[in-house]
């Protein structure tokens, strides 16, 4: 196994720190070895996991002066390992640029602990950036978080694109693991009419699994624990237990 998943979405705010820590987490409590790479310099999902950063972070990694065995940092969960990052990873952006086979840079580091996990989980910051393109090489599989709102159609479009050129270009094997709807409020009209409209323009599959609006999601990270152990009764612990449920039927 090993499988690598991008959570991307270049629209910023859409749930993607919230799936990839929540995600992890449900697929280390399903007792699969996970780990959490932080692939965006607001380290959200780091800092969301209480992880420190003494190890060193992702930015030491992609300069060649750790390896990714010396970064990762243990959370809670024996089942959950974290790869975090901070503000510096921003300066790897322009110091990538001059190098050789800079978009696999982050590939070839996670190749060499592959082996090690069941899944890898990259937490992709709003851009579509050399970092970005960095994360989408090393995937297998993309999963995209739609917030179920007017504009969200708009920026699938553009990564829909990204993913494209990228599979001709770097990663042919990449795939689309599927839209996850976040921050649903199936109160709303327009929640519903977003996923009616996103599933008859989209190519890819939508999880059946939506992540509801919660409280709880929200609040876990200030504890600094997934909201699957901030409160296990929570709907928000059940919608991403369901949604690892779902994930892993879908593998073959
Ligand atoms: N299901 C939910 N219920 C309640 N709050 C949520 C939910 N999902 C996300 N949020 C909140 O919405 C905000 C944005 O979520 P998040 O940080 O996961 O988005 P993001 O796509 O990672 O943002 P960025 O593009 O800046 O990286 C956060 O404050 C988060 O706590
Ligand atoms: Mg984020």
């Amino acid at each position: 196994m090993g499988k690598i998943i991008a959570i991307a979405n270049q629209k910023g705010g859409v749930g993607k720190t919230t799936t990839a820590i929540n995600f992890a987490s449900a697929l280390a409590i399903l007792e699969y070895k996970v780990l959490l790479v932080d692939v965006d310099p607001q380290g959200n999902a780091s800092t969301g996991l209480g992880v420190g950063l003494e190890g060193g972070t992702i930015y030491d990694v992609i300069t060649s002066q750790k390896t990714i065995q010396d970064i990762i940092a243990g959370t809670d969960d024996a089942n959950l390992d974290v790869a975090p990052a901070d503000i510096n990873l921003v300066g790897a952006e322009i110091e990538l640029v001059d190098l050789e086979e800079r978009e696999f840079i982050l590939k070839n580091a996670i190749d060499s602990i592959k082996s090690e996990y069941d899944f890898i989980i990259m937490d992709c910051q709003p851009s579509l950036g050399i970092i970005t393109v960095n994360a989408l090489t090393a995937a297998d599989s993309v999963l995209i978080p739609i917030q179920a709102e007017v504009f969200a159609l708009q920026g699938l479009g553009k990564l829909t694109e990204t993913i494209d050129i990228i599979k001709t270009s770097l990663n042919p094997e990449l795939t689309v693991e599927g839209i996850l709807l976040s921050m649903f409020d199936k109160r709303l009209v327009m929640s519903r009419m977003v996923v009616d409209q996103i599933k008859e323009s989209s190519e890819y599959d939508v999880y059946e699994t939506k992540i509801n609006r919660n409280i709880k999601i929200a609040e876990s990270p200030i504890a600094g624990q997934s909201v699957i152990h901030y409160d296990v009764k929570s709907t928000g612990a059940r919608d991403f237990i369901n949604l690892a449920t779902e994930f892993i039927s879908k593998q073959n």
